[in-house]
């Protein structure tokens, strides 16, 4: 049998998304337990984090299993990434033999990998969490990679179903916000295919310049239509958020301006006014729409204070949500 990896979202068919979500939702109500006794976890952090890291420790801790963590650099060798690489450098091992290794002492291997800001065209392919999925002969889960960041998205969908109810033809707004850098478009582009995913009308409002790659306008549009929804890509920002019934702000680089950081400062620095304010949710739907986002989040940068400590806001549950999804996807994946 082959394994499965849950690399994007979309990789999956919907009907399996849903019934990981339904488990997560199971598990949140507390009618799930165990499932996970004896399994063995294995992460590689190649970057840093808060949520993903605590999350998924979490979650094997609460189904009887065990997680372990390695920070490649910081405890753990160095590694390399390029596959066909002359290693008398700095890196002392091949992600070849940690796929391995890993593999035989864990059920699964989750990695985080971020961009490092070369070549867009090379980043794109996400050539090293494929080769972290290739050479590991067990599931290898992605915790944000250059293009996705799946259980980003699944936490994002079961926060939009618990907020909205029914969530079909109801309108979800990606909304581009200033941000002092240049960050991934693995968020946004998974937020886009959770939203499509539930069926949602899906907006992405976004200054001129800042659109995301065109594949992932591509994963959005054929997911969203094939749930009865919709993409929309815009640049007028208030009538994006007038009557929308979620709003998820965040910051992304200028793909066409990718390894090339002062040109794309200059091209991001005229935008600080894409924040998310009090303003702007009163024009959401009834004023009752919900702010959303993935965290870490600069307060007053990206949204505003008052949104987030706010009635509006979904930022913790969301973040909360990331532990009992990653439980639903744990417990089919290797439970
Ligand atoms: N949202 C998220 O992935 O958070 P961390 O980067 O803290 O893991």
């Amino acid at each position: 049998m082959t394994k499965r990896d849950f690399l994007a979202m979309e990789d999956w068919e919907p009907d399996l998304i849903d019934h990981v979500l339904e488990i997560a939702a199971r598990c949140k109500r507390g009618e799930i337990t165990g499932g996970l006794t004896r399994r063995v976890l294995a992460m590689m952090f190649m970057d840093p984090s808060l949520r993903t890291r605590a999350s998924m420790e979490t979650a094997m801790f609460l189904h009887g299993g065990h997680a372990i963590a390695l920070e490649p650099g910081r405890g753990s060798w160095t590694l390399e990434t390029d596959l066909d690489v002359v290693m008398d450098g700095a890196s002392v091992e091949h992600i070849i033999e940690a796929a391995r290794v890993l593999g035989r002492y864990a059920d699964a291997l989750a990695v985080r990998v971020f961009p490092k800001g070369g070549d867009w065209s090379v980043e794109r392919e996400d050539h090293v969490i494929r080769n972290f999925a290739r050479f590991c002969e067990k599931p290898v889960i992605n915790l944000e990679s250059s293009r996705r960041h799946p259980c980003q998205g699944l936490a994002d969908a079961m926060t939009l179903r618990e907020q909205l109810g029914e969530t079909q033809e109801k309108k979800f707004v990606l909304m581009w916000a200033w941000h002092p850098k240049a960050l991934p478009t693995a968020v946004p582009a998974s937020a886009g295919i959770a939203a499509a995913h539930l069926g949602m009308d899906v907006i992405v409002a976004r200054p001129p310049g800042f659109d995301l790659d065109p594949d992932d306008y591509r994963a959005i549009d054929e997911l969203a239509t094939r749930r009865g929804g919709s993409l929309t890509v815009t640049d007028d920002l208030d009538d994006a958020i007038d009557g929308a019934h979620a709003i998820y702000p965040k910051s992304w680089g200028s793909l066409g301006h990718f390894g090339r950081p002062d040109d794309e400062r200059a091209l991001r620095e005229g935008q600080r006014d894409w924040r998310l304010t009090q303003a702007r949710m009163r024009s959401t739907e009834g004023g009752r729409g919900i702010a959303m986002h993935c965290l870490p989040v600069r307060r007053n940068v990206e949204i505003d204070g008052e949104v987030l400590d706010g009635p509006n806001s979904a930022v913790i549950d969301q973040a909360e949500n990331r532990l009992h999804a990653q439980r639903g996807l744990l417990l089919e994946l290797i439970g």
